[in-house]
């Protein structure tokens, strides 16, 4: 296959670990005689430096231009603390997606078995978990009428049943490729936007029969996967309930630094890490790169290149067993590898396999 890539790599550690997802790209291309060719752009803060725009106009054309965008992270700490900043590098972000009508994103939460000691919690219960959580990505309070007066702000969590419908046949679809158990994720003991979901996702439980079809309160649900987090398979949720638990979720896998992500919808897909961009740690060379590694597996099945992905797989789960760990997930005594070095004992791994 012939691969146009727009690359973003943004802010803080976003630098770093986009050049080892490209690297690892590259390698993966030249095994398998597919070609690749790669944009740059900007977003986030970097673009706001620069052009004055978190997700710029050029930006969004070469996202276009592209087969897949390989996207790595935005935020920088000099907006964080300032409530009266006029544009913000999150924006960049929530254009990028809404712009690309990517509504659907998803974000597995896998363990690795070697790993399983570094979770707060206790190894009998994350070992085996596996689920996928669906959230949710142009709707909701993220995007709906908003205020933000001196003395009085709200958003407003819209959805129409067209948004709800969609992104519940994306995670009815994975649920039916997996164990066949969905459970939909709300507040519909409170919420009117809830109880859409939940009606519109009664209705359509009908359609797929093999699936069990579930509701869960989303307290309870965040209660649930860290008290038995095997119970869940497929979890779909909307816009801002999605993005806190799957930060929660990425405590069962041990590290923020291991979770990929991909965003699909209506025009070109984007792959990356669900970890933010770390400004402390920024050009320290202590960045796992593993998140952003896995968005390019995620890349290669989305367009069923199942061998590449399973290839990159592969490798990471042998840096991992070698201890070639960045130093959060290191062993105690293990020796030290920075960024760039796991990234390249990937790619030659996948070089000699
Ligand atoms: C995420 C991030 C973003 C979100 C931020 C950076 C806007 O936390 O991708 O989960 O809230 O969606
Ligand atoms: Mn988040």
């Amino acid at each position: 296959m012939d691969f146009k890539i727009a690359v973003l790599p943004g802010d803080g550690i976003g630098p770093e670990i986009s050049v080892q997802g490209v690297d690892v790209m590259s390698a993966i291309c030249e095994k398998f005689g597919h070609n690749v060719e790669y944009q740059y752009a900007l977003c986030g803060a970097d673009a706001i430096d620069k052009v004055g725009d978190p997700f710029p106009e050029d930006t969004f054309k070469t996202c276009l231009w592209a087969d897949a965008v390989l996207f790595s992270a935005v935020g920088d700490p000099k907006f964080d603390n300032n409530p009266n900043a006029k544009v913000r590098p999150e924006q960049g972000l929530l254009a990028m997606r809404k712009q690309l009508g990517l509504y659907a994103n998803i974000r597995p939460v896998e363990t690795f078995d070697c790993l399983l000691h570094m979770s707060p919690l206790r190894k009998e219960l994350v070992e085996g978990a596996d689920f996928v959580c669906i959230r949710e990505l142009t709707g909701g309070m993220y995007f709906g009428e908003k205020l933000e007066g001196d003395d009085r702000a709200y958003d407003t969590n819209a959805y129409t049943r067209e948004e709800v419908e969609r992104i519940l046949r994306v995670a009815y679809s994975y649920a039916r490729r997996r164990r066949k158990h969905l459970t939909v994720v709300d507040k519909a003991n409170v919420l009117a936007s809830s109880r859409l979901w939940r009606k519109v996702a009664q209705q359509m439980a009908p359609e797929y029969p093999d699936v069990t079809t579930d509701f869960m309160y989303v307290d309870n649900a965040a209660m649930r996967m860290i008290q038995d987090p095997r119970f869940f398979d497929v979890m779909v949720t909307e816009n801002t309930f999605g993005d806190i638990l799957t930060d929660e979720g990425s405590v069962i896998s041990g590290s923020m630094g291991l979770l990929p992500s991909a965003s699909t919808g209506e025009k070109t897909p984007v792959f990356e890490p669900i970890h933010g961009s770390w400004p402390q740690a920024k050009g320290k060379n202590i960045a796992n790169p593993l998140a952003q590694i896995l968005s390019v597996a995620m890349l290669f099945e989305y367009f069923d290149l199942l061998e590449e992905g399973a290839l990159i797989r592969k490798a990471v789960n042998a840096s991992l067993d070698a201890n070639v760990r960045t130093p959060e997930i290191q062993v105690p005594g293990g020796a030290t590898y920075g960024t760039r070095e796991v990234g390249a004992w990937i790619v030659d791994y996948i070089r000699k396999a």
